[in-house]
């Protein structure tokens, strides 16, 4: 299902020209570090005697004359020094960087979280990349394209500048992430991707986003044009005016469905470092945003995002066969949609 991309907008301020230094000088250094390192590093063999397998990433912060000695060494595997392609990352190329991934599903809030994160001064979310199937033909596709993004060499309207901290984007489960989820969690692993799980509780909710959002894509009730995302209550008051009817024959299914895809999501991805949040849970909860700032590691900033909410309000004013709806999920494990305020 395509959702259209819906990205904060900030200035985009992209150096494009790198400097270009001596090529005789820059190998001068480079020998002079690695003689440097490996000097360092047999120093350090000779003093520790055992034990010396972690000192080895003293040869690393060498390499990249960042002096990080401050940060926990066990936050290492997840610290990144990028050398984009496409830019110089200036006086920010010491800051680490740190990968992620919001793993969520269509009509879940993502589109509203990726805004908010992207207030983050700090935070590039790169969207829906994975949209495009070419880029998750296959295994190394996909690899391709996250070294791209990872290496801060993607560029969209949430693209920020040198100082980046923390660079991801969001993945769809029915793009190719579950076809390929050895490889991906293969990779998240190696690389020291964090992964944001970002589902909805209330999946009822969930179908009625999904059917409407599917109607206006050729109703396009705004005027003639296509939103699956709003900025104004009465542009959420327009789109909420048209109620879905719920397919009672397959609501059961449709709604065990859902569940047993999030379960297995859940179940492929635990070796992951993760943290697991619920678009209900972000709404009622501000210090959820914490929570996630911190998982990151993130210097601490309100987060803003402009979109509203488009089904406000009870559920039973959003569904045109609510009676019906109500009587099949009566007595049901599902009868707690009915009342759920989001
Ligand atoms: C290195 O450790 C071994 C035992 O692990 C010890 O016998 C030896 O004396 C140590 N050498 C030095 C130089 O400390
Ligand atoms: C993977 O997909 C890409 C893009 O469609 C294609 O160019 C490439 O040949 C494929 N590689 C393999 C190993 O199938
Ligand atoms: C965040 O961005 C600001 C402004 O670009 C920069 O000064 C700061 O060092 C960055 N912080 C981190 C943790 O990268
Ligand atoms: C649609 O267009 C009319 C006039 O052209 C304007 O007044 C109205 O605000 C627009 N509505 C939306 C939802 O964009
Ligand atoms: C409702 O779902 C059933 C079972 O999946 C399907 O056969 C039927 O065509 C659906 N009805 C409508 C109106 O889509
Ligand atoms: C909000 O979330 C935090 C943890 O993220 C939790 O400790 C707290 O109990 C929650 N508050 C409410 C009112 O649910
Ligand atoms: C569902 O239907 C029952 C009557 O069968 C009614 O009492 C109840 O309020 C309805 N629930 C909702 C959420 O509308």
């Amino acid at each position: 299902m395509v959702e259209e991309i819906c990205l904060f907008t900030k200035g985009d301020i992209i150096i494009k020209a790198p400097k270009k230094s001596p090529v005789l000088l820059r190998t001068i250094v480079l020998v002079f570090v690695m003689v440097c390192g490996v000097y360092i590093c047999s120093i350090c063999l000779k003093q520790t005697n055992s034990s010396t397998k972690t000192k080895f990433s003293n040869i690393e912060v060498v390499e990249r004359h960042c002096h990080v000695y401050d940060i926990d060494r066990s936050q290492t595997p997840y610290l990144h020094y990028p050398k984009p392609k496409t830019f110089h990352r200036a006086e920010c190329s010491c800051n680490p960087v740190r990968l992620f991934a919001i793993l969520s599903m269509q009509r879940s809030g993502s589109g509203w979280f990726e805004t908010l994160l992207n207030s983050h001064i700090n935070v590039s979310s790169n969207g829906e990349i994975f949209l495009f199937k070419e880029r998750r033909e296959n295994a190394s596709s996909i690899t391709e394209t996250l070294d791209r993004v990872y290496n801060l060499d993607w560029f969209t309207s949430a693209s920020k500048n040198q100082c980046s901290a923390a660079v991801g984007f969001k993945w769809m489960l029915n793009q190719g992430l579950m076809e390929h989820h050895r490889e991906i969690v293969q990779y998240f692993n190696d690389r020291g991707v964090s992964v944001i799980f970002l589902f909805r509780r209330n999946l009822l909710r969930r179908m009625v986003s999904m059917i409407a959002n599917s109607y206006d894509r050729y109703a396009k009730l705004l005027n003639g044009t296509h939103k699956s995302h709003v900025h104004s209550p009465e542009e959420a008051e327009t789109l909420s005016r048209y109620k879905p009817k719920i397919n009672l024959t397959s609501l059961m299914t449709d709604l065990k469905q859902m569940e047993v895809t999030v379960a297995k999501t859940l179940e492929h991805f635990q070796s992951t470092r993760h943290i697991i949040l619920y678009y209900e849970d972000l709404v009622k909860n501000g210090t959820k945003l914490a929570d996630v700032q911190e998982f990151l590691k993130l210097p601490r900033m309100e987060l803003t995002s402009r979109q509203v909410k488009i089904h406000k309000g009870p559920l039973s004013e959003h569904i045109k066969n609510w009676d019906d709806v109500n009587k099949t999920l009566k007595g049901t494990d599902y009868e707690r949609f009915l009342y759920a305020d989001y």
